[in-house]
């Protein structure tokens, strides 16, 4: 994308689900660094005031927020509708919010597996479907979808339904990929390896070796690559050097190799407790 807007004013503007905490609130901190306005979207409406008020006072950018559970049923035409009723233009879409759940399917809870996949899967895809009309009507958009280092590695065991929803994330942004080719409007997937936030006690994952052995990167260094791939068109961004290294294993046949790789790195987390709540 230029820095070009439409009904926006001189400044672009960037909707970033999940953007109160984690890699989304630094991603939008790169966005509002680099000349942007925000729409920023999560359930907690307590910290995305937060959120805003600091982006507000330290990049001098407008922020407007949204809080809503997207995955409650209509969840992303409501973020639509609400984004549109206020006349704002998006230039660029991150689809950053997601969830993780680590441990034995079979003793998964059913409903946090099924929340997971509907944020992780349907709601970027239904948000992607909802904004990129209007990006392509103009010739001119971004699309930042957050997938994982996990999803290089399908078939991977103890959190087998999270890596397959990453999956489904690198091999959508890749499909669009192409078929964007040549219309003003680019799409990349952010694959980031064990980063520290939130999402390492929420998911469980802290107790896996790739999370315990792996350094963390800091959200802002994820994000800061995020932006640079984003701004670049480029459609995969995987930041660390080692985590690329394990991106490009992934990639190589025979893909049984990468596979047992990630198996011995992902093995045996301790069960986790099944309750019926939803996923935060
Ligand atoms: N951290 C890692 O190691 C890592 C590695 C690879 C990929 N990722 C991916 O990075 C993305 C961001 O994760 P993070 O690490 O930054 O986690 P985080 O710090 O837990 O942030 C998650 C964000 O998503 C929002 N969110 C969660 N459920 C939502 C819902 N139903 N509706 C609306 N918003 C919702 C949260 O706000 P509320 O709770 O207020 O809704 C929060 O803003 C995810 O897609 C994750 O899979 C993370």
């Amino acid at each position: 994308m230029s820095a070009k807007s439409g009904n926006n004013g001189d400044r672009p503007t960037v909707l970033i689900t999940g953007g109160s905490k984690g890699i989304g609130l630094e991603l939008a901190k790169q966005f509002a660094m680099h000349g942007c306005n925000l729409v920023l979207a999560a359930r907690s409406e307590t910290d995305l005031k937060h959120a805003a008020g600091q982006l507000e006072s330290e990049t001098g950018c407008r922020v407007a927020i949204c809080p809503l559970d997207l995955n409650a049923d209509g969840g992303p035409t409501e973020l639509h509708r609400q984004v549109s009723e206020r006349g704002i233009q998006v230039d660029v879409l991150v689809n950053n919010a997601g969830v993780g759940d680590v441990g034995s399917f079979a003793e998964s809870d059913l409903n946090r597996q099924l929340d997971m996949l509907r944020l992780n899967i349907l709601v970027m895809t239904a948000l992607t479907r909802l904004f990129l009309p209007g990006m392509i009507e103009r010739g001119n958009g971004r699309v930042l979808n957050v997938a994982s280092l996990a999803a290089y590695f399908a078939g991977g065991a103890n959190w087998a339904t999270y890596v397959a929803s990453k999956h489904y994330v690198l091999a959508l942004t890749r499909g669009l990929a192409r078929e964007l080719s040549g219309s003003g409007v680019s799409i990349t997937a952010l694959c980031p390896g064990p980063t520290a936030t939130g999402f390492v006690t929420e998911s469980g994952a802290g107790d896996m070796p790739i999370y315990k052995w792996l350094p963390k990167l800091s959200p802002s260094k994820v994000a800061e690559a995020g932006y640079r791939a984003t701004m670049a068109g480029r459609t995969t961004a995987t930041p660390g050097l080692l985590n690329k290294t394990l991106a490009f294993l992934g990639e190589l046949p025979p893909r049984s190799i990468a596979q047992s790789v990630f198996g011995f790195l992902s093995r045996n987390p301790p069960p986790r407790s099944t309750g019926t709540g939803r996923v935060s």
